[in-house]
C-alpha cells in the first residue's frame, strides 16, 4: 500500500475513534496533532465512532454514550476546529449502516476471523467463545466509513491497517460488480510520531487499562502518573549510571519537551550518573503540567457548554448524510435497488 503523502493536492479525509472513554497524551501525539494540521489543506471529517463503540460494549453502553461529548471536547480543545473540520457522530448518519448492510454480502466469516487486528481483539477481550456479530464485522462498517465520504486518505495507527486492507478489497469488489469505478481506494496515513508507550512501560496507552494520562488530567493526577513511571530499574542510586533507553520519562521527555539541546544533557547527564529520577521526573512533571494546563481549561470550558457541543455533532452529521446519500444511492445502484 502506498503510503506516501501529496500535501499538493486537496484530498478527502475520513478518521475517527471509538467513543469508548476520553482521550489521552497516546492519542495527542498519534493522530490529533496530525490532525489539527491537516485540517487547514484537506477536507477532513472525523467520526466519533459510536456505533462501533458498542461493538464490545452493548452489554455497557453508558461506556459509549457517556464519552461521547467527552471525545468532542479533546478535538475541540487541542485545535480541531469545527469549521474546518466535519465532526461527526456515526450513529447519527444513517448511510453508514446501510453500506455496512450491503458490504456484508462481499465478505466472508473466515475473512473476518483472519484479519490479525480482530484476532488480537478476540483474544484481549475474551471473545473466543462467543463472538457478538457486530463485532466480527466492524471491519465491514469501518469500509463503510471509508467509503462513505469517497475518502482516499485515511489517518491511522498501524493496527488499523488490516481495515483499510478490508476496505480496498471491498471497492474493487463494487467497482468490478458495478463495472466502473463507483468507490475510491484509500490509503493510510501513518503518523511519524513514535508510539508513546504507557506509563508503566508495559503496554501500549490504553484508555482502559489506567496507564495513560488524560488530556483532561487534573494537575493532582498528571503529578501521579509521572511520579509512578517507569524508569530505569537497575539506577538504584543516584551516583550509578542509568539507562535513556526504555526509560519512559525519557520517552516523555522527547516527545513533549521543547527545549531538544536540554533533554539531551539531561540524557548525558543521567548516562553518565548524578541525575536522580526524581529530578527528571519534576522536569517531565513541569512540561506536562504546562502543556495540559491549557488544554485542560479549555476541554473543561467546553463540557460546560454541552448544548454547544450537540450543535457541532449535529451540524457535522447534517453536512455527513449530505456526503454519504450519493455513495449509498450508487451502491444500491450496484445491486440493482434503485427502483425509487
Ligand atoms: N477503528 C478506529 C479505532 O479503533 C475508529 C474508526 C471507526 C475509524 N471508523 C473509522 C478510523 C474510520 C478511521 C476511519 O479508533
Amino acid at each position: 500500500m502506498d503510503t506516501t503523502q501529496n500535501t499538493q493536492q486537496r484530498e478527502v479525509i475520513l478518521t475517527g475513534d471509538r467513543a469508548t472513554g476520553p482521550l489521552h497524551l497516546g492519542h495527542y501525539v498519534g493522530s490529533l496533532q496530525q490532525r489539527v494540521a491537516l485540517q487547514t489543506q484537506h477536507d477532513q471529517t472525523i467520526l466519533v465512532a459510536d456505533m462501533q463503540g458498542l461493538t464490545d460494549n452493548a452489554h455497557n453502553p453508558s461506556k459509549v454514550s457517556s464519552n461521547i461529548l467527552n471525545v468532542v471536547a479533546d478535538y475541540l480543545a487541542v485545535g480541531i476546529d469545527p469549521i474546518q473540520t466535519t465532526i461527526c457522530l456515526q450513529s447519527q448518519v444513517p448511510a453508514l449502516a446501510e453500506l455496512t448492510m450491503y458490504y456484508s454480502n462481499l465478505v466472508s466469516i473466515a475473512r473476518l476471523e483472519r484479519n490479525p487486528t480482530v484476532k488480537n481483539e478476540i483474544q484481549s477481550k475474551g471473545f473466543e467463545r462467543s463472538i457478538p456479530a457486530g463485532f466480527l464485522t466492524y471491519p465491514i462498517s469501518q469500509a463503510a466509513d471509508i467509503t462513505g465520504f469517497h475518502a482516499t486518505l485515511v489517518p491511522v495507527g498501524d493496527d488499523q491497517l488490516p481495515m483499510l486492507e478490508q476496505t480496498n478489497k471491498i471497492v474493487r469488489k463494487i467497482n468490478h460488480l458495478g463495472g466502473k469505478a463507483i468507490l475510491k481506494e484509500c490509503r493510510p496515513l501513518l503518523s511519524d510520531a513514535p508510539r508513546l508507550p504507557s506509563t508503566d512501560g508495559k503496554n501500549k496507552m490504553s484508555k482502559s487499562m489506567g496507564n495513560a494520562i488524560n488530556l483532561g488530567a487534573t494537575g493532582k493526577e498528571i503529578r501521579a502518573a509521572v511520579k509512578s513511571m517507569y524508569t530505569d530499574p537497575n539506577h538504584l542510586r543516584i551516583e550509578d549510571p542509568g539507562k535513556v533507553e526504555g526509560n519512559i520519562v525519557f520517552t516523555y521527555l522527547d516527545a513533549f519537551h521543547t527545549d531538544k539541546a536540554y533533554v539531551a544533557e539531561l540524557k548525558a547527564y543521567y548516562r553518565h550518573g548524578g541525575l536522580g529520577d526524581g529530578t527528571t521526573k519534576n522536569v517531565l512533571e513541569e512540561c506536562l503540567q504546562e502543556m495540559l494546563r491549557p488544554i485542560r481549561e479549555k476541554r473543561a470550558m467546553f463540557l460546560d457548554d454541552k448544548a454547544q457541543l450537540v450543535e457541532i455533532l449535529k451540524q457535522g452529521s447534517q453536512r455527513s448524510r449530505e456526503k454519504t446519500e450519493q455513495v449509498l444511492f450508487d451502491v444500491k445502484g450496484v445491486f440493482g435497488l434503485n427502483l425509487f
